[in-house]
C-alpha cells in the first residue's frame, strides 16, 4: 500500500542526506570510503558556546520557552543584524526556529497558494524545489551555469519574472557552488526586482562568515533598502559556529510575515529547542574572531582542491568565493569508460562509479539542478582532502573512451 499523500508524492528526499548515508553505510561494512558529501563544518563547536548551554541547562532554560524564541536570543539577533549587515529589525520583526531549514520552511507554508510560482536560480541547495513543492507552490528554476559563474544575471531574472511569482528564493555564498554575489551584482539584481513589487526576496546567509580572499559579503535589503518591506532576511548559527546538531536558524523581516511563520510553527514543533537558543545567544553575543580564523582554514582548503582537481583529466573547477563547496564541471568525463566498466553518461554515473571504483562519496550535480557536474564539500583534514583527490586524479585518468 502506497501511504504517501498527493504531495508527497512530488517530493523527493535529499539527495545530498542519501549520499551521506551510503557513504556511512559502506564505511560501517569496512570499505575504506573518503565522504567529502556532508555540508557541515568539522569543527567543533566553541567552547564558550558548549559552557553557556550547560549553564542553561543548570539555570532550568529546560522548559517550552515562545514559540519563536526567547526574547534575550530575539535581541541578540538584532544586534547581529545591524553590526554585520546594517539592517534594522525590531525583535517583533524577528523569528528563530529549527535551523535554517525551519525558517525557510515556515516562510513558504505560510505564503505560498497553489500555482505560485518560486524563482530558484540553479545549481541550487537540494531543499528549496521539494519545499517549495511541500508547500504547494511551483519551483521555478533558472539555469545559471558556469559561463557566469554560477550566478543569476538581471537578464535571466527578469525572464523569469510572472505575474504569479511570489519569491526569488537567493543565496550568496552558494551552497553548491561557493559563488558569491559581490554588491553590484546584487545591486543589478535588486534593480530588476524593484520593477516587479509583487515579487518578494527570500535571501538564504547562511554562509556569510565562510567568505574567502577579502571578499565583502552583502545582503538584499541592505543594497537596496527599497526591497527591505518585502525581504525575508535568512540566517543562522548552523554553518558559521560549526552548530548543525543544535538545530538554531533565524530570520528578520516584515511582522505580518513574522507572525505567519509564529503560526505555523505554533501548530507543528512549537519552540527550538531551549538549550539551544541560549548556545546561540552565546554564539551571537561572544567573541566572533574565530570565524576569520576558521575561513582561513576552509581558505587554505579551498585552494588545494581547486588546485587539484584542475590538474584532472576531464575536470573543470572555478575558484569560489566562499562557503565550503566546489562544483567541478565533468563536460570532458562524459562519454568515456571507467575502469571498473560503468559508461559515464551523466554525473550521477560519474559520482556513483567513483564511490564504487575509489571509496570517494561526493553528490552529482542533478541534486542541485545543474549537470554536468559534481560538488565537493572540502570542510574535511588536508590529508582526507589530499587523498580523495589522489583519488579522483586516478578515477579520472582511468576513463577511457567508448569502443565505436
Ligand atoms: C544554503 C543552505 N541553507 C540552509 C541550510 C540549512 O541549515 P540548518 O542546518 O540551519 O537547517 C543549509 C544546510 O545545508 C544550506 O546549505
Amino acid at each position: 500500500m502506497d501511504i504517501a499523500s498527493a504531495t508527497l508524492r512530488r517530493v523527493k528526499p535529499s539527495p545530498t542526506i542519501a549520499m551521506s548515508n551510503r557513504a556511512a553505510e559502506l564505511k560501517a561494512a569496512g570499505r575504506d570510503i573518503v565522504a567529502l558529501s556532508a555540508g557541515e563544518p568539522d569543527f567543533d563547536t566553541p567552547e564558550h558556546i558548549r559552557e553557556a548551554a550547560k549553564a542553561a541547562i543548570d539555570a532550568g532554560h529546560t522548559r517550552y520557552t515562545a514559540v519563536d524564541g526567547v526574547p534575550e536570543l530575539k535581541r541578540a539577533i538584532c544586534d547581529k543584524f545591524r553590526r554585520d549587515n546594517g539592517l534594522d529589525y525590531t525583535p517583533a520583526q524577528i523569528s528563530v526556529g529549527t535551523g535554517g531549514k525551519q525558517i525557510l520552511y515556515n516562510a513558504l507554508m505560510a505564503t505560498l497558494n497553489p500555482g505560485d510560482e518560486v524563482v530558484i536560480p540553479a545549481p541550487y541547495w537540494v531543499s528549496y524545489p521539494d519545499m517549495v513543492l511541500l508547500a504547494g507552490g511551483t519551483p521555478v528554476a533558472v539555469p545559471c551555469g558556469i559561463e557566469t559563474g554560477f550566478r543569476l544575471t538581471p537578464e535571466a531574472l527578469e525572464a523569469a519574472i510572472t505575474p504569479r511569482t511570489r519569491w526569488l528564493i537567493f543565496n550568496s555564498p552558494s551552497n553548491p557552488t561557493g559563488a558569491g554575489y559581490a554588491r553590484d551584482d546584487l545591486k543589478a539584481l535588486t534593480d530588476v526586482l524593484l520593477r516587479h513589487s509583487h515579487v518578494w526576496v527570500m535571501t538564504d546567509d547562511m554562509y556569510e562568515h565562510l567568505s574567502f580572499d577579502g571578499f565583502a559579503f552583502c545582503t538584499p535589503a541592505e543594497v537596496e533598502p527599497g526591497l527591505y518591506d518585502r525581504t525575508l532576511t535568512c540566517n543562522g548559527v548552523s554553518k558559521a559556529y560549526a552548530m548543525t546538531g543544535w538545530r538554531i536558524g533565524y530570520a528578520g523581516g516584515p511582522e505580518p510575515l513574522i507572525a505567519a511563520m509564529r503560526k505555523i510553527q505554533s501548530q507543528s514543533t512549537s519552540n527550538p529547542c531551549s538549550i539551544s537558543q541560549w548556545a546561540a545567544l552565546a554564539a551571537l553575543e561572544g567573541p566572533q574572531d574565530f570565524l576569520a580564523e576558521r575561513a582561513a582554514v576552509f581558505q587554505r582548503r579551498r585552494d588545494l582542491v581547486v588546485a587539484r582537481l584542475n590538474a584532472c583529466d576531464g575536470i573543470s573547477c572555478p575558484m569560489p568565493e566562499g562557503a565550503f563547496y566546489v562544483y567541478p564541471s565533468i563536460a570532458g568525463c562524459l562519454g568515456k569508460i571507467s575502469r571498473g566498466g560503468t559508461p559515464i553518461d551523466s554525473d550521477a554515473a560519474f559520482a556513483e562509479a567513483l564511490l564504487d571504483e575509489e571509496g570517494v562519496a561526493v553528490v552529482f550535480g542533478a541534486a542541485f539542478g545543474l549537470s554536468p557536474h559534481f560538488r565537493v564539500s572540502y570542510a574535511a583534514s588536508d590529508a582526507a582532502l589530499t587523498d580523495a583527490c589522489d583519488r579522483i586524479a586516478r578515477f579520472c585518468a582511468g576513463l577511457k573512451a567508448r569502443a565505436a
